[in-house]
This record gives C-alpha cells, structure tokens and sequence, in this order.
C-alpha cells in the first residue's frame, strides 16, 4: 500500500516583514493555509494581522519574507494579479455600493475579472453578453445562498451591517477563488446574525472551498476552525486544534495580561 502524501499547504509564507516608520507591524511570520480547511487567525489588537493580509493580497508592500500560493511566488504582485491567481480577500470596513443593488454589487464584482476587451464592450459581442449572463447567474446563486433573495433587486443601502457584511462575502465568491481570506467577517455584527454568517461559510466549505478567518470574536473561530494560529507582535505565538489553543496559557496571557 502507498502512503497518502501529504498535501502541499494552498497559502504559505515565510518570514514575512513589514514595518511602518520604524514599527514591526509584521516581525517575521511564518503561516500555512492547507486547501479545504477554514483557518482561524486571532490576535491582540494591532498584532499584525490586517497588516499580513494586505501584504499577501498585494495591498501593501512586503519588506521581506516569501508568500507562496499553491507553489507560485506571489510576493509584491498587484492585487488584481494575486486576486487573478485565485485569492481573495475581503476588509475590515465594510464595502458595498450602496445606490447599486445586491446583483449589480455582485456583478460589479467580477469586473476586475472580465476577459472581454473594450471592443468587445463597444460591439457588445457574444463573448460579452456570455459573461454577464454567467455573473448574473453566479450573483442570483449568491445572493439566495447568503438568504437576501428577497432585497436582490434593492439598493444595498436598505442592508444592515451584517447584511452588507454578508453582501461582501458574496462579491469576494463572485469569481470562484480558491482561497477567501476574511477580515474580521462578524466584527460589529448582531449577534443573532453571527450564527447566520457561520452557516454560510460553513456551507460553503462543505462545497469545497477554503478559507482563512481573522476574528476576534473567538468563540466564532473556535466553532468554525479545525485549525487556529495566533499572532502576538507580528509573529505567530502558537497554532494548532481550537481546543489546544484554547487552553494555552501563553494566549490567556496575550489576551488578558495574565500569566496562568
Ligand atoms: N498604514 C499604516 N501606517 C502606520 N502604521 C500602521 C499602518 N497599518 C498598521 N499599522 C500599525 O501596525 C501594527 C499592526 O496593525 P494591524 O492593523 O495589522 O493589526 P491588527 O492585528 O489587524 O489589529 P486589529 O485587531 O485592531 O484590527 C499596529 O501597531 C498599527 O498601528
Ligand atoms: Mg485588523
């Protein structure tokens, strides 16, 4: 019998370095995403980790260090070519358009992705008309797997926050990523809507896809990921199961002040 080899992490970066005048907001971190997995990210405040993220995404330049996605080298690319690659990210802050309706903010979404040249648009071309009709139809699935059918016609502006907040992990789905790596998904959510952002991305991890989760709502984390990492100064402190994280005294410390 031949041993199953082991698979080769989707996301993996090494050393990775960013620092703002003089400040190590990223100190050197090593951090591994493997396919199909929810990865939770925790940490303090100003830890580093929307800073990680928009290293990795290409929003802000690294300093040093390696990012590799699925095998490829894609430290200090553009956005649009890391989010081409197939990795997505959503922000902090909520952003939807709020005078466009949920469709059209899904739609709008896939433009960054569209192949159609603008001879295309001036002719408006059978190639043209394919993709909107297959972001339309990719939108009119989101938007019912997310629970908004009803308001898909309607300005985003009508959402509650956690509504919008669930609009843009739609969008972020919108061009099939292999990778979603959310910012703070609950942040500022009711929390009778907490629950449905969970079933959401727990759906959709059963459909497949990956994703790696920074939250400081723990709990959240500790029910949604097989695997949590915690980030102290820009490094990372520890990882593993939530359960092992979760009784680690050296993160009781980090969160509270308090040595166990
Ligand atoms: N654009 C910037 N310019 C200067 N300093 C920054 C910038 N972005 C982040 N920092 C600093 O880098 C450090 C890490 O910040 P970062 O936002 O990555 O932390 P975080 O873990 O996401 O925190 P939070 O949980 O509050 O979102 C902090 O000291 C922060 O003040
Ligand atoms: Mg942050």
């Amino acid at each position: 019998m031949t041993a199953t080899p082991n698979p080769q992490p989707l996301l993996s970066i090494r050393g990775l370095r960013k620092s703002f005048y003089g400040i190590h907001a990223v100190d050197g971190l090593d951090l591994d995403v493997m396919p199909k997995t929810i990865t939770g990210i925790i940490g303090p405040n100003g830890s580093g980790k929307s800073t990680s993220i928009d290293c990795l995404s290409g929003f802000q330049a690294i300093d040093a260090g390696q990012v590799l996605f699925d095998g490829r080298d894609i430290g200090n690319l553009p956005p649009h070519a890391i989010a081409r690659a197939g990795l997505i990210r959503t922000f902090q802050t909520v952003n939807v358009y709020d005078d466009m309706s949920l469709l059209q903010n899904l739609m709008q979404a896939m433009v960054p992705f569209d192949k159609a040249g603008w001879l295309d648009d001036l002719l408006r071309t059978r190639r043209l008309r394919q993709a909107e009709a297959e972001a339309r139809a990719r939108a009119e699935h989101l938007v019912a797997l997310i629970g908004l059918q009803r308001y898909a016609e309607a300005p985003a502006a009508i959402l509650s926050y956690g509504q919008k907040k669930l609009l843009a992990l739609a969008a972020a789905l919108m061009p099939k990523p292999r990778l979603v790596i959310l910012d703070e998904p609950v942040a500022g959510v009711n929390p009778s809507r907490i629950l449905e952002v969970e079933e959401v991305i727990r759906q959709l991890h059963a459909a497949g896809e990956t994703f790696a989760i920074v939250e400081h709502n723990v709990d959240f984390i500790m029910r949604l990921c097989s695997h949590v990492i915690v980030l102290v100064g820009g490094r990372k402190l520890t990882e593993g199961d939530p359960k092992t994280v979760r009784s680690d005294p050296r993160v009781l410390e980090a969160y509270l002040g308090i040595r166990a």
